[in-house]
């Protein structure tokens, strides 16, 4: 007997892409609808399954769930984007902790790190600054975090245009066309994966990473809706950053922040061009 081929109504792939919003919080742009669409359909038709029992298996088979995120997440990243942020680090904010701090590590949060780029770009800035650094770098994506571990990159990832310094920095891990890192970088990061949108919900003090110095958490708001950016940078704000700590957004998307309801302990930092949050210590809040 022949198969016949499933495709999904309007309606069906409607209600799918809500599942997925309520787990995820991430709203798909309708330029990556049509590649979610033909991945469902490829796996009811591979399973034989109907839209309900496919509704039912995600909800109680992880693993499923989890290849659904895989498919619907866009991972583009590459190294030190958003260059003017490390170059802030390099030239202001790494030497300061180094003059404050000494031998102390600076703990780092790599938040929606994809394939993990940005974790590695901070590990050799930090390295080349002579600062010691405790990174984390962590993504809702369970695929590429096991290319974050592993370490390696294509030459693609090295896109930067004017960063002929911070591709130095790269080249001494460039080998047959990739790059590989070492064991002495790769142990600055431990991954963990962390889905932001139940950041709420995250309990145990092992996963949520705690009093960190500095958390990028950047070209992830554009898939979030407005209340769920608040909830996100006002957890990370109570609960992740030590007092001081800085939190960087991407610059293009500090337009889709509603200051407004922004937690108090977030002070507002424009240096030159450069713009990101600083957590106020409790008493300086206190005191107004
Ligand atoms: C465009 S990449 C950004 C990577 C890197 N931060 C950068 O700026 O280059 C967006 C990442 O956000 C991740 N992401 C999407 N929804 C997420 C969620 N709910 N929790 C954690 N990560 C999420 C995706 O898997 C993807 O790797």
């Amino acid at each position: 007997m022949i198969q016949e081929t499933v495709h999904l109504t309007q309606e069906e792939l409607d209600s799918l892409i809500a599942l997925l919003t309520q787990y995820t919080g991430i709203i798909p742009r309708s330029s990556h609808l049509e590649g979610i669409k033909n991945y469902i359909e490829k796996k009811l038709n591979e399973k034989c399954i109907s839209v309900p029992e496919y509704k039912t298996k995600l909800i109680a088979d992880k693993g499923l769930f989890s290849e659904l995120i895989n498919e619907s997440t866009v991972n583009e990243t590459y190294f030190f984007r958003e260059e003017k942020q490390f170059l802030l680090l390099r030239d202001r904010l790494f030497p300061m902790w180094k003059a404050t701090a000494g031998s102390m590590p600076v703990k780092i949060w790599s938040a929606a790190c994809s394939y993990g780029e940005e974790a590695y770009s901070l590990a050799l800035l930090a390295k080349n600054c002579g600062v010691n650094a405790i990174i984390t770098a962590s993504d809702i994506n369970s695929q590429v975090l096991e290319h974050c571990k592993a370490g390696v990159f294509k030459d693609s990832s090295i896109r930067s245009v004017d960063g002929s310094s911070f591709k130095n920095l790269l080249l001494p891990y460039k080998t047959d066309g990739k790059i590989q890192f070492d064991p002495e970088i790769k142990s600055c990061i431990t991954t963990k994966e962390i889905n932001l949108s139940k950041i709420d919900e995250i309990q145990t003090g092992a996963l949520l990473p705690k009093n960190q110095n500095i958390v990028f958490l950047r070209n992830v708001f554009i898939y979030f809706s407005q209340n769920l950016r608040l909830k996100i940078l006002n957890i990370i704000a109570e609960k992740c950053l030590a007092d001081g700590g800085l939190l960087f957004v991407s610059m293009n998307e500090t337009a889709q922040i509603n200051f407004s309801e922004i937690s108090p302990l977030l002070e507002k930092v424009m240096d030159g061009s450069i713009f990101y949050f600083k957590k106020k210590s409790r008493e300086v809040k206190a005191n107004g």
